[in-house]
């Protein structure tokens, strides 16, 4: 674990450079909040974004009146975030066991995260034990050229695995990613 986290804080002084990480190109994230919107249920809603990272979407759904938690292990990721936002709560912890309050959460969002755990199916069980009567999941991940990520049949498979109903949408639009892809990208809510 020590390093893994010590790998996301040398990625953290970077991170943001990625079209996607960032969402510095008003296009960019203009798309991103249009997606979002469309998968989230209407704010206010208690949103917990795990493995936050630099508090990107936080701050996004946050603007558009969300009230969002943020948790991320990396001390220089969650340092970038409360900079970023510093009216949002961010916890530094392990998000395969987030130290939230269960039950109290109307989404579950998770941008790139999942595929990170260790045992992915064990973590999703604890994050859906976050969600209120309701409460759904939005996992934005990837199968990625590098090799490393999940299947999109891979993570809708996760979701059934826990009784709930997964609805899988490609993303593979290079106005997301700020480039042309080749590679499977997508968003599993459940
Ligand atoms: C690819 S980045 C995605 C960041 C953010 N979700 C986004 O889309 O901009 C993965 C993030 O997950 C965090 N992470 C990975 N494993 C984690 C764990 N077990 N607990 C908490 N955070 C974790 C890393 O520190 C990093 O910030």
């Amino acid at each position: 674990m020590s390093d893994d986290i010590a790998l996301w804080d040398t990625e953290a002084d970077t991170f943001d450079e990625a079209a996607d990480h960032g969402l510095r190109d008003p296009a960019v994230r203009e798309l991103w909040r249009e997606l979002l919107l469309d998968l989230l249920p209407p704010a206010p809603a208690r949103i917990a974004d795990l493995g936050c990272g630099t508090g990107t979407l936080s701050l996004l759904l946050s603007e558009e009146g969300y009230d969002v938690t943020g948790v991320d292990f990396s001390p220089e990721m969650v340092r970038r975030a409360r900079a970023k936002a510093p009216e949002l709560r961010f916890v530094e912890a392990d998000a395969s066991a987030p130290p939230l309050d269960p039950a109290s959460y109307d989404v579950v969002l998770s941008r790139h995260v999942l595929w990170a755990m260790p045992e992915p199916a064990a973590a999703l069980s604890r994050w859906q034990d976050l969600l209120a009567p309701g409460g759904r999941l939005v996992l934005i991940e990837g199968s990625w050229s590098t090799g490393a990520g999940l299947t999109g049949a891979e993570t809708a498979s996760l979701v059934e695995g826990l009784g709930r109903t997964a609805t899988l949408r490609p993303l593979p639009e290079a106005g997301y990613w700020g480039r042309a892809i080749s590679d499977e990208r997508y968003v599993v809510t459940g």
